[in-house]
This record gives C-alpha cells, structure tokens and sequence, in this order.
C-alpha cells in the first residue's frame, strides 16, 4: 500500500503568502514584452483605501499607452520620467475588500466591488491584490460575474460620457456608433439605445450579427459601404475607433449635429483635438473630443443600466494573469470584438 504524505505548507510559505502576492510588473517603458509576472510585496490600506482582492481586470487602452509611454507627455503627468513610478497597471477591476484602513465608513471587508482606479494615476489591478482609494469602488452588480464586472468601469464610463455629457443625446435622435464592435463601442451601442436613440452601427462584416444583436437599429459594413456617403445624415456620430477625417465626419451630421471622437487614429484625435474647436465656433455642428474620467457616479448610472439587463458587458477574451501581455498583445492587434479580461482568481470568478 503506498502511504500519501499529508500535505503542509510550511511556516516560511504561509508568511509568504500573507505578505507577498503575484502581479504583473514592468520597470522599463516598451511593448508588452516589458512585462514580467513576479512575487512582490502585498500593499497595505492607507487612510482613505481598501485592500481589494483582485478576481478579474480588464484591459484597456490606456494601459498600453502607460506601458509605453505613448504619447511621451505621460511621462510628464506624474507617471514616471525615465522609469515608471507605479510599476503594476490595470485600472479597471472587480473583487472583494479584504481589509479597510482607519477613514473607510462606506465599506466593510468581504464587500464584493468594482472599479476604475485611475483618477490618481496609479492603477496595479493586474495583481492578486490591490489598494485603491475607496471612493473610486462601487458595489458590484449582483447579477455580474466579477468578470463582466471587471469589464465595465473604464469601456462604460467613456461611452457614457462622450454620448451624455458632449453628445447631449436624445431620445429619437439618429446616432451613429463608429466602431460599434470594440470595447467602448459595445456599450455606446447599448447606452445609445438605453436613451432612446435610433441606433445605426459601423463595423466590419464578421462583426455585423454581433452588433445586430447588442440592439443596434441598423449596421453599416464599413468594408460594403461608406457611411459618410450614402446620404445618411445623423443627429450625434461617436468615433470610438476608424481612422476618418473630420470633414467626413461634419458631412455625415446633420445641421446642429455633434461630432464625439472617444478613440481611433492619431489623425482623428488630432483634427478632433485641434480642429473641432474651431469648426464648432464657425458653425452650427459641434465636434470634438473626449478624454474620460473616472467618476463613481457615472459607474452607478451604468450599474443601473446593467441591473435592468439594458446593458450586457460583451467579453471577448479571457486571460489568465500570467498571460497579460498577451492580453494586451491582442488589444494592441485592433480586433477584440467587446472586452479583454484577466481572469486573476481562477476558483472564484
Ligand atoms: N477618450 C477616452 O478617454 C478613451 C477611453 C477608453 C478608450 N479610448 C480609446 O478608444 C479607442 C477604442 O477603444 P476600445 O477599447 O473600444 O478599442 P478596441 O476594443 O481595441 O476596438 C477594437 C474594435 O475596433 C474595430 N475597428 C478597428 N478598426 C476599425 C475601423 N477602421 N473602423 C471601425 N471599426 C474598427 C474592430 O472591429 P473590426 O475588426 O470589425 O474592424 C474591433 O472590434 C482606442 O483608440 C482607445 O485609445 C479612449
């Protein structure tokens, strides 16, 4: 008979995993390559924070533009000149609050939240724990997995605010969604019907019955039609991805309509940032850019959207935590159709 020796972890182990936890850290701006899995030390909650323990993170955007530094302005903004200064990323997140410090009323540890924590430029939710202050944590959705979850707080929040807060959108209105099928433009879909808005979806073939069926009125293939030429004219256009020019964009409006660019090409940011000031002033279209904040009250308006069922967080793909590079590799690639999540405790998503 073979006798099974009883499993211990040993005392030196246990400290361990008290003190230290396993994150995806970078020391050096770069690519994805930059980025190593390590055991570091676990943080601890400081006046105002909560210590999260991370279940699922999303990634976006603005962590490769971080990781990169890209544009070279980031590392006048805090982040770190010649090395990062918070070298975990991840900003949107979901899990549980582990342990609260001395000022925290609003929660209480075993609280199920979720997310965005870069208002302060710190972010660190690709890790198996993560302190954040707790003014930037909502409680979850209960219908929500902690990974849908962890899709929302960035992607929502951005679509939210360049539809609400610079569209104005309208109920009735003609809205047209450019890059329906990416992160952000999933949920503007979703927001944009929520409103009342007669949606009109651009993407390509493969994603044309995925957007269909997120609600959206009409989709245009962008690769069998151009919709700044078919005669369409939309009361509120939000680019949040494509690589048109701006005058494409103001024939495609009509009179008093608004132009939101949220994401796309260099191009677009720039005539958006530089050019639709000026055109706005001259004229009866109003176009321009938005860069989002991270704001809870905007996270509970989303919540409420996604309590109803109106919203439906779209996931792509999931990664575990030690293939986030290769998360943030397929982001980069321009093809996820909805989000990309880290799956960061796998018994409990
Ligand atoms: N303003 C802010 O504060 C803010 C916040 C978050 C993100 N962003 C920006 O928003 C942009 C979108 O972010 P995201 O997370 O939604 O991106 P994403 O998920 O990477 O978008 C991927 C989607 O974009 C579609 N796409 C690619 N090229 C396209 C084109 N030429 N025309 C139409 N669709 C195209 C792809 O669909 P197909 O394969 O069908 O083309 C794919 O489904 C990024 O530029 C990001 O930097 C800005």
């Amino acid at each position: 008979m073979t006798q099974t020796k009883p499993t211990t972890t040993s005392p030196k182990r246990m400290k361990m995993e008290e003190t230290h936890m396993k994150a995806i850290v970078y020391h050096t701006y770069g690519s994805p390559d930059v980025l190593k899995l390590e055991e570091v030390q676990k943080p601890v909650p400081q006046d105002d924070e909560v210590l999260v323990k991370v279940h699922a993170a999303s990634v976006n955007a603005g962590d490769l533009h971080v990781l990169r530094a890209d544009p070279f302005l980031i590392r006048l903004m805090g982040y770190g000149l010649l090395k990062p200064k918070n070298t975990i990323l991840g900003a949107a997140i979901a899990g549980r609050i582990e342990a609260i410090a001395a000022n925290v009323k609003q929660f209480q540890p075993g609280d199920v939240v979720f997310g965005d924590l870069s208002e302060s430029g710190r972010r660190g939710g690709f890790a198996e724990y993560v302190c954040a202050s707790a003014d930037a944590l909502v409680l979850k959705p209960s219908r929500l997995s902690f990974e849908e979850a962890a899709a929302v707080p960035v992607a929502a929040v951005t679509a939210l605010q360049g539809l609400r807060d610079k569209g104005h959108i309208q109920a009735g209105q003609k809205v047209l969604i450019h890059g329906a099928s990416g992160g952000v433009g999933t949920f503007a879909v979703q927001i944009a019907k929520a409103f009342g808005a007669e949606v009109t979806a651009v993407c390509s073939t493969r994603n044309v019955d995925a957007v269909r069926s997120m609600g959206a009125d009409h989709v245009i293939d962008y690769t069998k039609e151009d919709f700044t030429q078919n005669g369409q004219h939309y009361d509120l256009i939000v680019a949040t991805n494509g690589n048109r020019s701006i005058s494409e964009y103001k024939r495609a409006l009509r009179p008093n309509g608004t132009y939101v660019q949220t994401g796309g090409s260099k191009k677009q940011v720039y005539q958006a940032m530089l050019l639709g000031p000026w055109i706005s002033m001259t004229g009866s279209k109003k176009m321009g850019n938005l860069i989002a904040k991270p704001n809870t009250e905007d996270l509970v308006f989303v919540k409420e959207l996604l309590e109803t069922g109106k919203v439906i967080p779209v996931i792509d793909r999931r990664y575990p935590l030690r293939e986030t590079a290769e998360a943030l590799r397929y982001l980069e690639a321009g093809r996820a159709r909805g989000k990309v999540v880290i799956t960061v405790d796998q018994n409990n998503t």
